[in-house]
């Protein structure tokens, strides 16, 4: 062994010059997280004090940082300088996420990495996997994965952490991020801390919020507007064995975390650093708007949480500078943009778009697109460092959080507004071929969200019932004109997985009384690998969709007109169904339109000229009308 060191000369075989570039490298690295501990050091102490006042613990959290950097991967600290230098990665016009369930993709971890070649199929090179950490065993006590009972531990029948970490290494080889969720505002009452609670001892009580006072429970009760208020009303949790009440804002089983203690921070950042450490790219702060708790508020987007989402971001940079910080924040635009921060104390890198998404149902629905194009315009108007996660459908219902004072302007009232959606997208009213269920409909204030996969919401679903090919055309023209419409947006697309196939609504979780209750299930389907086969034969739905999506997504990849810097604008076009999206970058403007009506239209181009259809490919035409079919959509560009 050691005649075969000495006789290497290269630094690659002999280990002692191994060694010492692992010194020299790690040496190197070290000075890189000191000098960006240095930059972010005051502010993060300042910050820190100012919420806990306790040095001690704030000593304890830079000494785990050092310690969560050092352990950090040398692939990902390769990854990590390689981000840094590239700036926003997130950015590029050439990413496309997807986001699945990992068992009802492939089983289980291992099986998703075996999938990776249909994945790069697909075009996707961000992976969204939905909660897969440990979870109590009784699916309705889980919340679909948002009940963490560990936070170091892998759901047991989905794999193991070596196996996730396995998986992000495949992933990263061939240039796929991986994103989780960070479900920080809570655990669950099977997680070792409210174990503990539940049993007394104080040290862990004071991780979470008991009360005993009903005056408290009732104001509470009274401020805070309701999560789930058919599926689970209240706030508190009544604990008979301790004769207390627990914070409980979602379901029973999920206990809200005190972020007023100290340790819980501390714990949870050290919980985050060790899961950015197994590979995970881009973590989803879930429902990070509720994390703070003050009496006499509404518990939403208190200064407080934004205090907590700007260390966390701190923490990051510090110590793993690759990854990205998604909100996901379901509320206001106004409540929304505040958490990309400002400039030069940003907070998360990348929103969800939900009001655009809610609003692009509406306007499906209505078939108008004057809300579109005030929510569409109000985006373009943001600056163009704030990027977005656009999606049209998640594993979430659909909230109507839509302008309802401009909607009262042209006479559309909130509750009758949100009965005709509902209506509509039952399938319910005439004409419409929409499929699907409503979720957490409340009969005292009337008010109802929405769930189907977006497939059932075209009418891919009754088409195919009833076997009727016209209707099933138009079906995937709008279906595949809602994808183009997705990926004409600056921010990075995402497609819910199933959707790439026109997967429709699965109704068997009727039938599980773990999932009845919820009808989210109803999107939350197995991926069905039989249709996946069906991609390859020829005018079956899935190829047609499937490529028709393959090939809107290609065209964005190379055309510089889909840059996230490009000048975005809404055209404001005098046909109410037409949507009009201006794009600008250098010398090109791409014109994509859309029509969101039941009937073919004409439309006026700003003047005679040659136009490129990106579609065709082809060559340039000089026109100055075109005819736009019921649903359907161009992509033409200009010099
Ligand atoms: C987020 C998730 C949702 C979950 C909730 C509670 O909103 O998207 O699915 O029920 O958080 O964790």
């Amino acid at each position: 062994m050691s005649a075969k060191c000495a006789s290497s000369s290269t630094a690659k075989e002999n280990p002692l010059a191994q060694a010492a570039d692992r010194m020299r490298q790690s040496s190197r690295e070290d000075v890189a997280f000191e000098a960006r501990l240095a930059r972010h050091h005051d502010e993060l102490r300042w910050l820190y004090m100012e919420l806990y006042g306790n040095g001690d613990m704030f000593a304890e959290l830079v000494d785990q940082m050092r310690a969560f950097h050092a352990a950090r991967s040398e692939q990902l600290r390769a990854l990590d300088e390689q981000r840094e230098a590239a700036g926003a990665w997130y950015r590029d016009r050439a990413m496309l996420g997807m986001q699945m369930y990992i068992d009802n993709f492939a089983g289980t971890i291992r099986g998703v990495e075996d999938k990776l070649d249909y994945l790069e199929g697909c075009n996707v090179n961000y992976l969204h996997l939905m909660p897969f950490l440990d979870t109590p065993a009784d699916r309705s006590r889980s919340d679909g994965g948002y009940a963490v009972k560990d936070f170091r531990r892998v759901k047991p029948e989905l794999g193991t952490m070596d196996d996730l970490a396995h998986l992000a290494e495949k992933c990263h080889e061939r240039g796929i991020s991986l994103c989780m969720d960070f479900v920080m505002n809570h655990t669950s009452d099977e997680h070792e801390w409210a174990r503990r609670a539940r049993a007394g001892e104080g040290e862990y009580m004071s991780r979470y919020f008991f009360e005993s006072n009903p005056q408290v429970i009732e104001q509470y009760t009274r401020d805070v507007p309701q999560v789930f208020p058919t599926t689970a009303p209240g706030h508190y949790t009544y604990l008979p064995e301790l004769g207390q009440s627990v914070m409980t804002q979602f379901y029973p089983y999920q206990w809200d975390l005190n972020y007023r203690n100290p340790r819980v921070f501390n714990e949870m950042m050290y919980n985050f650093l060790y899961l950015a450490n197994q590979g995970m790219d881009i973590i989803r702060i879930d429902a990070v708007p509720y994390i703070w708790k003050q009496l006499g508020t509404n518990c939403r987007n208190l200064p407080q949480v934004h205090t907590i989402v700007r260390m966390m971001r701190m923490i990051g940079e510090v110590v793993c500078p690759g990854i990205v910080l998604l909100g996901e924040v379901v509320m206001a635009p106004v409540e929304v943009v505040p958490y990309f921060g400002t400039p030069e104390k940003p907070e998360c890198h990348m929103l969800y778009n939900v009001t655009t998404m809610a609003t692009t149902w509406h306007t499906v629905a209505c078939r108008d697109t004057r809300l579109l194009r005030r929510q569409l315009e109000a985006v373009c108007g943001l600056p163009h460092e704030y990027t977005f996660l656009n999606y049209l459908r998640c594993h979430d219902d659909i909230g109507w959080g839509l302008d309802y004072d401009t909607l009262a302007e042209w006479g559309m009232q909130e509750v009758p507004h949100k009965k005709y959606l509902n209506d509509y997208f039952q399938g319910l009213t005439p004409g419409s071929t929409s499929r699907g269920e409503l979720y957490n409909a409340d009969p005292i204030t009337g008010d109802a969200r929405f769930c189907a996969t977006t497939a059932s919401m075209c009418g891919i679903e009754a088409a195919g019932f009833e076997g009727s090919e016209p209707a099933m055309d138009l079906a995937i023209r709008k279906d595949v004109m809602l994808h183009a419409y997705l990926l004409s947006q600056s921010g990075l697309p995402i497609i819910y997985s199933g959707d790439e196939i026109a997967q429709v609504n699965d109704y068997s979780y009727h039938d599980d009384p773990e999932k009845a209750d919820d009808s989210r299930y109803i999107h939350r389907g197995r991926l069905d690998w039989s249709l996946v086969s069906a991609i390859d034969e020829k005018s079956s739905v899935q190829d047609r969709v499937f490529h028709a999506l393959e090939h809107l997504e290609e065209i964005r990849r190379a055309e510089p007109v889909f840059d996230a810097d490009a000048e975005t604008h809404v055209v404001d076009y005098s046909d109410p169904a037409i949507l009009w999206i201006r794009r600008r970058s250098g010398k090109d403007t791409l014109h994509a339109v859309f029509n969101f009506s039941d009937e073919p239209r004409t439309v006026w181009m700003p003047e005679r000229g040659l136009y490129k259809n990106l579609l065709t490919g082809g060559r340039r035409r000089t026109f100055e009308n075109f005819e736009l079919p019921a649903w359907d959509f161009a992509w033409y560009v200009t010099w």
